[in-house]
């Protein structure tokens, strides 16, 4: 089966290249980050703190979340309701954090994720791909990007869709999320020791697709 781990931090451009690359590669992607979404949305609706364990531990085995393929896009689906776009509200980003350092949740969300992966080639973006959930992954890629860079991008995506946004509190909610998801206990944020490190500060995203299907490429 083929599978291909792309890790990184937030606003390194990583969903968006799994997208293209599982396109052209006729694969299926799935977007890790919006199961942890989801789960921090569930949280949400439900008053419940994301770093309150014995809360969590209530809802979290039962929760009704399916990840549907639709025109070849990921769509999340919480209690039957399509969740896609309220998982991408900032509010929800730094609570998926929080609730994405629980045992409880990751184990969850890992045994979704490698059912995905042993059924399906399929392209996997998130923080512990390459070092956790698959480490047997034919490919594993590492992709950053100063914290700057990432944070610019982030600030270009929410104006475009018309969100009022301070580049400043987008800087600094993206180093403490950085520092969150790589300080935690389990599965923290970290390049596998096999995979390829790819800085795209300075690239555009074309470019990183064309660097990462160079690679599979050559090997096929
Ligand atoms: O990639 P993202 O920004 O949508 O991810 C949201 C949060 O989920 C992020 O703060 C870290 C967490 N996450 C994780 O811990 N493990 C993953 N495989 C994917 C995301």
């Amino acid at each position: 089966m083929l599978n291909i781990a792309l890790d990184g931090p937030s606003g390194s451009g990583k969903s968006t290249v799994a997208g293209i690359l599982a396109k052209k590669l006729d694969i299926l992607h799935l977007d890790t980050g919006a199961m942890y979404r989801a789960c921090a949305l569930e949280a949400l609706k439900r008053n419940i703190d994301c770093l309150d364990e014995d809360a969590v531990k209530g809802f979290i085995s039962d929760i009704d979340l399916v990840i549907k393929y639709e025109n070849g896009g990921q769509k999340t689906i919480l209690d039957g309701e399509d969740v896609s776009l309220k998982i991408r509200d900032n509010k929800v980003s730094l609570m998926s954090s929080n609730i994405s350092s629980l045992p409880i949740v990751r184990e969850k969300m890992v045994e979704m994720q490698r059912k995905v992966a042993a059924e399906n080639p399929c392209i996997l973006d998130g923080r512990d791909i390459g070092t956790v959930v698959l480490p047997h992954a034919k490919y594993k890629f590492f992709i950053t990007a100063t914290s700057e860079v990432r944070a610019r991008r982030r600030f270009n995506e929410l104006t475009e869709k018309g969100q009022q946004v301070d580049y400043e509190q987008l800087l600094q909610e993206m180093i403490k999320r950085d520092y969150n998801d790589s300080h935690r206990k389990i599965a923290p944020l970290k390049q596998a020791d096999d995979a390829i490190l790819i800085d795209t500060s300075n690239m555009t995203v074309s470019e990183v697709v064309e660097k990462i299907l160079s690679i599979i490429n050559e090997d096929a």
